[in-house]
């Protein structure tokens, strides 16, 4: 199934919109579906939320909302959604359902447990936005026969199967604002600003932020690094050839940037500072690519459920929304894009 994004006049669009709202499906029948939101918040999951609710309920669907991630699931802490109760949150960011994480669940015994509480309020299928976490729990639920469909919604982009994650594009221009404003004082006071921005295991975040504002050296977790040659080797050799401040990006599952910082000082004579960015990243309003996303994802999970019974995990790849099977998409492991950290370097000098 793909779902291309695609640029259409504005008479184009209208039919569009009538073609889509008035389309027949050989649809398999679903009276109630469930949504969660779980693991780390991230801009633009209330979006996915309002997009599947209101797909779903223009189908005629009932939808539940389920209140703190699978915490909420094993509690039946459902709050009944329709197409007016999700207005006004498509610009906000956080998650209206509230999010969490649930070590009860992580057991058979919880699995089984959030299976019976399905079969009682009827819930046909559940929708699930987060992580890969997120995406296990929803594995383990799907082989007790619930239908889950899980929604990419996380800052890291790190889910291997999907090009793009929801709160991702937030993140990172929050992240070029914040290292802009670091840049100012650096730039004043001729120093060098380490800065930490998030990815646990992912240097996406890393990467582009880090080409945005031109840093001179970026750390992330998928390139091994030698300090001495990747940074202090770069301040001195920029240093020589004309620069006066730096930007080193560091990203979280690097860490470490205050004793970096006292490096860089020690061994080139240039005053840093650090950051930790830190959560600042996880809100504020979604950016217009990340409603978009998540408008788009909502869309096709609630299609996915009307035409089949499996379950599976809504991804964009090349400018397309499609969809894997749970099971595949869990197996599969992003890239790094190696050649754009290549660049990165070439171009930061
Ligand atoms: O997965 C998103 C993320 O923000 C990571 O970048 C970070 O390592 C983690 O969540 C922080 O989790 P918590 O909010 O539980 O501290």
């Amino acid at each position: 199934m793909h779902r291309h994004l695609i640029v259409m006049s504005a008479d184009q669009h209208f039919s569009f919109c009538i073609a889509y709202l008035n389309r027949g499906y050989d649809t398999v029948n679903k009276k109630t579906i469930a949504i969660l939101t779980s693991g780390g918040d991230a801009p633009g999951m209330n979006a996915a939320v309002r997009a599947v609710t209101r797909a779903a309920a223009s189908n005629g669907i009932k939808v539940l909302g389920v209140r703190r991630g699978y915490n909420g699931l094993l509690r039946e802490d459902f709050v009944s959604l329709n197409l007016r109760s999700v207005s006004d949150i498509i610009h906000r960011g956080g998650t209206v359902l509230f999010t969490a994480r649930c070590p009860e669940y992580n057991s058979e015994e919880g699995v089984r447990k959030a299976c019976d509480i399905c079969k009682k309020h009827s819930i046909d299928s559940l929708i699930t936005i987060g992580g890969d976490g997120t995406f296990r729990g929803a594995r383990d639920l799907s082989r007790h026969s619930i239908q889950c469909i899980g929604i990419p919604g996380t800052i890291d982009n790190d889910i291997g199967c999907s090009d793009y994650t929801v709160g991702f594009d937030t993140a990172m221009n929050t992240a070029l604002q914040m290292v802009d404003k670091l840049r100012d004082t650096a730039e004043s006071h001729e120093r060098c600003s380490v800065v930490e921005v998030m990815g646990r295991r992912c240097g996406d975040i890393a990467l582009q932020t880090g080409i945005a504002v031109g840093a001179t050296a970026i750390l992330v977790p998928e390139v091994s690094y030698d300090f001495n040659r990747d940074v202090i080797e770069r301040i001195l050799y920029t240093q020589k050839i004309g620069k006066k401040h730096f930007i080193v990006i560091v990203s979280e599952g690097i860490g470490g940037v205050e004793k970096m910082a006292r490096l860089i000082e020690e061994k080139t004579g240039v005053e840093a500072r650090s950051t930790i960015l830190g959560h600042v990243q996880r809100g504020g309003p979604p950016s217009l690519r990340d409603r978009l996303l998540a408008s788009y994802m909502g869309a096709h999970a609630v299609d996915i459920l009307l035409n089949c019974s499996d379950s599976r995990i809504v991804a964009m790849n090349n400018c397309s929304v499609v969809d894997y099977p749970i099971e595949k998409a869990l197996a599969m492991t992003g890239t790094f894009d190696f050649d754009l950290y290549k660049t990165a370097l070439e171009i930061s000098v």
